[in-house]
């Protein structure tokens, strides 16, 4: 399966940022043959992105959406507005929003229905706290954001979406998941997903994981047989770093 590699860069970079780092990564753009990137930037830094990666294989995406398409809802954002400024993808559900904005289960799966039927890919973010690990509620707290969030999708939608495995404890502490812990939430998401839409559909679906992925980590999580993607904040803020990691990742499968 083709990797994903999603550049979270959640506040942070201007447009002029923006600018600089589509520039700078776009020189090392055939290393990265094979793999499917793209940069998520802040909603005001998507139509420096699209003029900066215009003509090139990178994508684009965005970190939140709401589910209406329009309508009284101040400083929210339609999937109709990341469209027309280039966004292909877009990030739901992402533990910051979860745990920070009060996002919900409920809330996920409007948007991630809404992204879906607008022609948005979703990557739909879970994983557990440090709390739940220790309690060992990480199979029930996966199951749970997964069946909430899939629910009412229709087989067909599985070939666009990503699911990122993102423990909290991982995000952002250098305390990147063991790799059998990778290995078994992406394996789960499968199970899961095969048991609501059978497995010809759960197949197509992909699963990165995500929390302190770093150039020197990526390769044994890409080796997983259940992962196939990484999805990265920290180390994907400067071109030079973003590009050795999708290079690391794309050795890993080669090799
Ligand atoms: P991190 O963030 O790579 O800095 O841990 C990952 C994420 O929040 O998506």
């Amino acid at each position: 399966m083709k990797l994903i590699i999603a550049a979270n860069w959640k506040m942070h970079k201007t447009a002029a940022a923006t600018a600089a780092f589509c520039q700078a990564l776009r020189r090392d753009e055939a290393l990265f043959e094979g793999v499917e990137v793209l940069v998520c930037p802040p909603f005001t830094s998507l139509p420096a992105a699209a003029a900066g990666l215009e003509g090139s294989a990178i994508k684009i995406g965005a970190q939140n959406m709401h589910w209406a398409e329009q309508g009284a809802y101040t400083g929210e954002i339609a999937a109709s507005m990341l469209l027309e400024y280039g966004a292909s993808f877009v990030i739901i559900g992402h533990s910051e929003r979860r745990h920070l904005m009060g996002e919900t289960d409920q809330q996920v799966n409007l948007k991630l229905k809404a992204a879906l039927a607008s022609g948005l890919q979703p990557i739909l973010c879970l994983g557990e706290t440090e709390n739940e690990r220790k309690q060992g509620q990480t199979t029930a707290v996966i199951k749970k954001q997964l069946t909430a969030a899939l629910e009412g999708l229709a087989a067909k939608d599985l070939v666009n979406l990503t699911v990122a495995y993102e423990p909290v404890w991982a995000i952002g502490t250098g305390q990147a998941a063991s790799t059998d812990d990778a290995e078994d939430a992406a394996a789960l998401v499968y199970r899961l997903a095969t048991e609501q839409f059978g497995a010809e559909s759960a197949k197509r679906l992909r699963v990165q994981y995500g929390g302190s992925v770093k150039a020197e980590n990526i390769g044994s999580y890409m080796a997983l047989p259940s992962v196939s993607g990484a999805l990265v904040g920290g180390a994907s803020l400067e071109a030079e770093s973003f590009s050795a990691l999708i290079q690391a990742a794309r050795k890993a499968v080669l090799h």
